[in-house]
């Protein structure tokens, strides 16, 4: 499919325990699994033209290999840190390497739960943020992206 390379990329990266979407914690995360999602991102993806490739780690080298992996081959990032969201300078420098839209994405209301969610390492380094809007966050997030990059 030749005309699939030339679709811009889009680089979803979910950070630890997301893996375990469905079953963990349900009453905030709810019940769509984590290939539920991203099965549902890459289709969305496909009817809006671009190419979205998921990424999952619960390790934070791994999370800024694939960032830096991403450098100069996608046209736009989705990133949801989890834990690290709140913690890791790490991540922060390693998205501030990228030149292209980066929305940060929480299922949950990070501002309305525990005070040590409260603090996001990257909300001011990205270009948008979701939160609070379970995992149909990462389709709005998807969506706004798409219009950025057109
Ligand atoms: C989360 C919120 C974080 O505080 C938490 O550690 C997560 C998920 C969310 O999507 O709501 O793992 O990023």
């Amino acid at each position: 499919m030749k005309n699939h390379k030339k679709r811009p990329h889009i680089l979803v990266i979910h950070g630890p325990n997301l893996n375990m979407l469905g079953k963990r914690e349900p009453e905030t995360y709810g019940h769509t699994t984590l290939q539920e999602v991203n099965s549902e991102l890459e289709k969305l993806g496909e009817s809006m033209g671009v190419a979205v490739e998921t990424f999952q780690s619960n390790h934070e080298g791994e999370i800024i290999d694939r960032i830096q992996h991403a450098i100069g081959t996608c046209a736009g990032l989705i990133i949801n840190p989890a834990a690290y969201t709140h913690t890791s300078i790490a991540i922060r420098d390693a998205l501030l390497l990228l030149d292209v839209p980066i929305i940060e994405v929480h299922i949950s209301d990070i501002s309305k739960r525990e005070s040590f969610r409260h603090t996001s390492m990257i909300t001011d380094i990205s270009t948008g943020q979701v939160m609070g809007q379970g995992v149909r966050g990462y389709f709005s997030a998807l969506e706004s992206i798409a219009k950025m990059i057109a």
